[in-house]
């Protein structure tokens, strides 16, 4: 079992700024940590999380894949989500982190055209009011508007490009974005999605669904 990162550098004061780690980022946790070897094995050098939060996840996948054996980039639209992912990454001595607060992938994408090898979002999946959705304060870590998935379905149209050739991307989705229909939305895009694990959290279903090219 591997160790949850450290996160005792933030406080209650900080919780109230930015996501504080709860059941979908321990399902996200679990399942990297269940495709531990498989993530070990698959060559990862370069990966990307959007939406980062506390940097929580980012050092989870730090830790199997190695602090040294790749870069991590994160993304994320709160700019003290950015400073507490910097400050997590450096209290888990990962040194090679990257943030950068923007939407989604900001302009990164041609840079990163196929080269992400592992691509993580634990996205704002409540259901909203739309006008709800876009604002860079602690809201859009929940605010997801109409069927929790105004900013999933901003990313998807992105991820083929993203992902290299052997790319993974490991998605947090609820019963209310309605997850079967996400696995046909990537299948038009040669993608290939299924759920690989799924648990109850209160009132909640959460999955993870873990999408690749279809070749692989
Ligand atoms: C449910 S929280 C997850 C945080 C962390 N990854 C975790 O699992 O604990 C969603 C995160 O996405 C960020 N976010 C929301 N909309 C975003 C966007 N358009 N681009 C980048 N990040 C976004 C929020 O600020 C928040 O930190």
């Amino acid at each position: 079992m591997i160790p949850t990162p450290d996160l005792s550098h933030l406080t209650t004061k900080d919780f109230d700024r930015l996501y504080e780690p709860a059941e979908d980022t321990f399902l996200l946790l679990d399942a990297l940590e269940e495709d531990a070897t498989w993530l070990q094995s698959n060559n990862s050098r370069l990966c990307l999380e959007i939406g980062s939060g506390s940097g929580c996840v980012t050092a989870m996948l730090a830790k199997i894949i190695g602090k040294q054996n790749a870069v991590y980039l994160t993304t994320d639209i709160n700019p003290y989500a950015c400073k507490a992912t910097q400050q997590t990454a450096k209290h888990n001595g990962v040194s090679l982190v990257e943030t950068l607060q923007t939407s989604l992938v900001g302009s990164l994408l041609p840079r990163l055209t196929h080269s992400v090898d592992v691509l993580l979002f634990n996205p704002p999946y409540a259901v909203t009011p739309p006008e709800e959705v876009g604002s860079n304060g602690i809201e859009a870590a929940w605010a997801g508007g109409i069927d929790g998935r105004q900013v999933i379905d901003a990313l998807l149209p992105f991820v083929e490009k993203l992902l290299s050739p052997n790319g993974v991307f490991y998605l947090l989705l609820i019963n209310e974005n309605h997850p079967l229909e996400v696995v046909d939305i990537m299948k038009s895009y040669h993608m290939r999605a299924e759920i690989v694990m799924e648990r109850r959290a209160g009132r909640e279903r959460q999955y993870i669904l873990k999408i690749q090219h279809e070749q692989q």
